[in-house]
């Protein structure tokens, strides 16, 4: 009965998703560079793929396999890249066809310059005028017309040398990968966020310098993310680095490792901050502990959810302890994931304000980091969270409330870099509120702050405050249509439409030396 009752439903929910554009979710699959770097084989990659299925991660999700730094070998008389003779003396194609062969996909790697990272940090000078710069056509042809490989990594160490513009020579190598195949997924390896124009060309980009085995690397990355929720999108994520969960007896990498605790914090803010999810341990070593954490199906879905979007911080202390949130499942909805996070050297005793995450009414609690209801709760849930925690939750509320605040860090700059290119910036601040502010808007037509999720449940009239540097001027648009502010100080009355808004505040002459958060008071 209940079997036949399903069946009715499955074809409506198919033509549901069908008719949206499919979610594309953060890549899930290995990595060689984190336990190898460049001293890799065939050999020890299809090794390394068998273990995926062995060991039950391919059917977690983890279905691709990316060969990092070290397989090139030597450009021939026509320019053409060969295969390091000795790492991989059947070829690449040998290896792809047989990650193919187990239903993954293969992931190759690259410099957007003329040399690689190894043949400049690791003595792998085999690497010297390996990359693509000036060979952007022949390598795109040989990776994926005759190697055959569905993704590629592009990292920019030769690029830095050789003085390039990030966004004119990814722009190049994105136009010949698709003269070989549109839609091939790339990933920019810049180690800071390299701008709002990454989006037209990757699917994911770095957010940060390499990763490190230790739990300051894991901080630091979390920081760096912490303000960059509003560059995530559906097949567009920011690139936390190769997990470090299970290289706990491996040296290659600086650091001590990770203990079972930060390991677990690795994998939920990884999780909730939609990171791509790639494995960078060696998997013939990995301990049972880390392979129950990368297996644990309620943190993946939190990956993995349609919604695409990526935690924001919706309180942060001083001390860089906080609670992150986003919606999973629905909109708007009635069910967030949320993490306490807690990276300091102590134990926390942390209380989650439902007030704070726009939850009133009962609420549920799960702990899908360790699998298990914490039961029902009013008003606030406290936990205590391990030093160099992160406990991940699943909250079901019985009623959504209207956000009053919108803080800078959850807004999306326009003109924002992490290189250096642009001005506006991210700003921590531990007298502003949640610890940040955004400096150096306006002076530009395109250098601009927005947020595009403002909610109102009816509709109506607001009073708009901006928490600013109070003497500048401001133009603010609401869905469009422009308010003049003489400062910060004005209040303006505005009309926001039932449902989603947006509000975008810049000037175009004048600068706006900061902006803290914005908040709205029902008229
Ligand atoms: C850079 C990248 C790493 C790795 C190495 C390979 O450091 O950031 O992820 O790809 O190069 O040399």
């Amino acid at each position: 009965m209940k079997l036949h009752r399903l069946s009715l439903f499955i074809p409506a929910i198919a033509a549901a998703i069908s008719a949206q554009a499919a979610p594309k979710a953060p890549l899930m699959g290995w990595s060689s560079w984190n336990a190898f770097f460049v001293d890799i084989s065939d050999s020890l990659i299809m090794r390394q793929t068998d273990l995926l299925g062995e060991l039950g991660l391919a059917d977690a999700g983890y279905r691709q396999v990316n060969i990092d730094d070290g397989f090139f070998g030597h450009r021939d008389s026509t320019g053409r890249m060969q295969p390091h003779p000795v790492r991989f003396p059947n070829g690449m194609k040998h290896v792809v066809d047989y990650i193919h062969s187990k239903g993954y996909k293969a992931g190759t790697y690259s410099d957007a310059g003329h040399n690689t990272c190894g043949s400049m940090w690791n003595n792998d000078t085999i690497g010297i005028n390996a990359g693509m710069y000036e060979h952007e056509d022949i390598d795109a042809a040989t990776a994926f017309g005759d190697w055959n490989f569905d993704f590629i990594k592009i990292d920019y160490c030769g690029a830095e040398c050789d003085g390039l513009v990030e966004q004119e020579q990814y722009t190049k190598i994105r136009q010949a990968l698709d003269r070989v195949r549109p839609g091939i997924a790339l990933n920019i390896c810049r180690w800071r966020f390299p701008g709002t124009w990454a989006e037209d060309i990757a699917e994911s980009w770095r957010i940060s310098q390499d990763i490190m085995n230790d739990w300051e690397s894991i901080k630091s990355i979390v920081d760096l993310n912490a303000p960059l929720s509003a560059y995530c999108r559906n097949g567009h994520y920011n690139d936390m680095d190769m997990l470090t969960i299970g290289l706990r007896e491996n040296t290659s990498l600086t650091g001590d490792g990770l203990d079972h605790t930060e390991e677990s914090a690795q994998f939920g803010m990884w999780c909730i901050m939609s990171s791509p999810l790639l494995i960078g341990c060696d998997l013939e070593k990995i301990p049972a502990s880390s392979l129950e954490i990368l297996k644990n199906p309620e943190l993946i879905a939190v990956n993995q959810d349609p919604l695409a979007l990526q935690a924001y911080p919706a309180v942060r202390e001083a001390d860089g302890s906080g609670v992150f949130v986003k919606d999973i499942v629905r909109r708007n909805g009635l069910t967030r994931a949320v993490a306490l996070y807690n990276p300091t050297d102590t134990a926390k005793s942390m209380v989650l304000r439902f007030r704070d995450i726009d939850l009133g009414g009962k609420v549920k609690v799960r702990d899908l980091s360790n699998r298990r209801d914490m039961g029902v709760f009013k008003d606030k849930f406290t936990a205590e969270i391990p030093a160099h925690g992160a406990i991940v939750y699943a909250v079901d509320g019985t009623r959504r409330l209207e956000p009053s605040v919108y803080e800078a860090e959850w807004g999306y700059l326009q003109m924002f870099d992490n290189i250096g290119r642009n001005n506006v910036k991210y700003t921590y601040d531990a007298s502003s509120s949640g610890c940040m502010k955004v400096e150096f808007l306006g002076a530009s037509p395109e250098n601009y702050i927005e947020w595009t999720n403002v909610y109102s449940e009816k509709g109506g009239r607001y009073s708009l405050n901006i928490k600013a540097t109070p003497e500048c001027p401001l133009q603010i648009r609401v869905n469009g249509s422009l308010h003049e502010a003489d400062s910060a100080a004005d209040k303006l009355k505005i009309s926001l439409e039932p449902g989603f808004n947006t509000i975008r505040i810049g000037h175009d002459t004048s600068v706006i030396p900061a902006i803290d958060f914005i908040s709205l008071v029902k008229q």
